[in-house]
């Protein structure tokens, strides 16, 4: 991890983060590179740290071929990415906690007793939590990873954009995954810039924050 970074200016990168939707064709990121970023998108917290996100990357020419009919106005980002990465939420998370709980007492990260005690909270609880509430959760998560993700692709020197715009009815399936279980998130393309993001505004942190 952390092997290919260009940029480590923080407020360069958060503030220089535009959504890319027209990119250098001829930039390929290696699968190296991608994983490397996707594991350091995956440092993100999340929920009982169950790291509910999941990803499919499109890199190939079939891969984006299949998912062109599918990303609706999004295509020119899909046909000159060098890759899409497709975010999903696991609503069955809670079946990797014990790996993960085992991991963290293997590594001396985490005391026996804690897991144990937590692997039970955990375990009694989240399985039996209502459908939309384990959406909302995979949800939420995933949006974490998906942030980080892109912060880090501008570490990296690449740029992206996030797009709710796709089939959220037949992304799952199209890709061979279980659609009862893997909700789609977002889609988040990257790349390097041909055309560069427009500035945007944000409104002023007083319009949306109240004091307590
Ligand atoms: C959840 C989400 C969904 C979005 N969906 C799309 C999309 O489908 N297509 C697109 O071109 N941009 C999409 N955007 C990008 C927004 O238009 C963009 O983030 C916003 O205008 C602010 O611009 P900036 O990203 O350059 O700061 C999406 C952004 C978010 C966070």
């Amino acid at each position: 991890m952390f092997k290919h970074i260009l940029n480590n200016d923080f407020a360069n990168i958060v503030k220089g983060r535009r959504s890319v939707r027209n990119y250098d064709e001829n930039v390929k990121i290696s699968k190296e590179e991608l994983s490397e970023m996707i594991s350091e998108a995956a440092l993100a917290p999340s929920s009982a740290n169950m790291q509910p996100w999941r990803a499919i990357v499109v890199h190939t020419p079939e891969g984006k071929d299949k998912l062109r009919p599918l990303v609706r106005f999004n295509t020119l980002q899909n046909d000159t990415s060098s890759a899409m990465l497709l975010i999903f939420g696991d609503t069955q998370s809670y079946l990797y906690t014990e790996d993960i709980y085992n991991t963290a007492v293997e590594q001396g990260k985490m005391p026996a007793e804690v897991r144990d005690r937590q692997l039970e909270t955990i375990l009694s609880m989240y399985p039996t939590l209502p459908k939309e509430t384990k959406v909302e959760v995979a949800k939420i998560d995933s949006s974490l990873f998906a942030m980080q993700f892109m912060l880090v692709a501008r570490a990296h020197g690449y740029d992206t954009n996030p797009m709710a715009g796709f089939e959220v009815d037949r992304l799952a399936k199209a890709f061979d995954l279980d659609e009862e279980r893997f909700v789609p998130v977002m889609i988040i393309s990257i790349g390097k810039a041909k055309e560069e993001g427009y500035e945007s505004v944000r409104l002023s942190a007083d319009k949306f924050t109240t004091w307590a």
